[in-house]
């Protein structure tokens, strides 16, 4: 496998981030990393590894975890082709483009909703650094740094939540638009804002994309009932590993 240096992660976590990845080709042929290996790409500084796993690809699984590597997140792959447009029911939800106003209420929600993801599930990752990835992840979107577009939800004059959308991804030459984020502020969860903003973003899509994509975790049932209730279908499916090393040590 290959390490890939995240830089973006690494500037966040403010650790070394690499990324394991697994080179084309049969994974029979797979050579794994090993604990040695992790501590020396480490250099004396503490670092954190992931990998992302074809869910069938036990063999592999099983060599990271005897280098140290432990299963955070199974996830599930959703899709779904960007027509039926979903039908619009009676909401007080309003959807619209997210303006800077709402970069405060956003980052606030994204800082407290994520609490199923992979960093917030991690023992070794502290909840304020899992909160701050995801707060600087949408705060990407109102700087222009990544993303097509972002969605706010609003309730009573208030932001309740948003929907992030990656752009330009191609798949068997079909455009696919990604969901990247989507979080509900969890005081106002359940009215009906998840739905109206996956909605939006399917009706933009339209014309534009063939393909929608997004990811979930395996213990995010609400958001797997989301996406299942907005006409997605599971289409693949991953493991998530993370390994940690400390003063010279892979620890866990
Ligand atoms: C997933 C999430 C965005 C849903 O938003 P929401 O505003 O609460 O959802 P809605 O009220 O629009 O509900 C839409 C559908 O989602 C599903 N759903 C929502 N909350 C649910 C829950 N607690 N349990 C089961 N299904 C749920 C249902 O299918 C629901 O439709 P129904 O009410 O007709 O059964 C919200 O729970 C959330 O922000 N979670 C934390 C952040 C997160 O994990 N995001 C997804 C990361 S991939």
């Amino acid at each position: 496998m290959r390490l890939q240096r995240d830089e973006w992660l690494s500037q966040v976590m403010r650790r070394e981030v690499y990324r394991a990845v697994l080179p084309p080709g049969p994974p029979g042929n797979v050579q794994p990393l090993t604990a040695d290996a992790l501590v020396t790409v480490a250099g004396g500084k503490d670092a954190f590894f992931y990998a992302k796993l074809p869910a069938d690809n036990i063999g592999i699984s099983l060599r990271l975890q005897e280098a140290g590597f432990y299963t955070v997140e199974g996830s599930l792959i959703f899709e779904r082709p960007v027509k039926p447009a979903l039908r619009a029911v009676k909401t007080a939800v309003a959807v619209r483009q997210a303006a800077s106003s709402d970069k405060e209420q956003v980052l606030d929600i994204a800082g407290r909703c994520f609490t199923r993801t992979r960093f917030y599930m991690d023992p070794n990752i502290p909840h304020e650094v899992a909160a701050e990835i995801k707060r600087q992840w949408a705060a990407n979107y109102f700087s222009g740094a990544r993303g097509e577009r972002i969605y706010s939800a609003h309730l009573s004059g208030r932001c309740v939540g948003f929907l992030a959308a990656l752009g330009g991804a191609d798949k068997d030459g079909r455009k696919v638009r990604c969901i990247d984020l989507v979080g509900v502020d969890p005081d106002f969860q359940g009215k009906g804002a998840g739905r109206e903003l996956v909605r939006q973003y399917i009706a933009d899509a339209i014309g534009r994309y063939d393909l929608l994509r997004l990811g979930t975790q395996l213990c995010n049932v609400p958001a797997a009932r989301l996406y299942l209730a907005t006409g997605f279908k599971i289409a693949d499916s991953q493991w998530v590993l993370h390994a940690h090393v400390r003063s010279g040590k892979v620890v866990r």
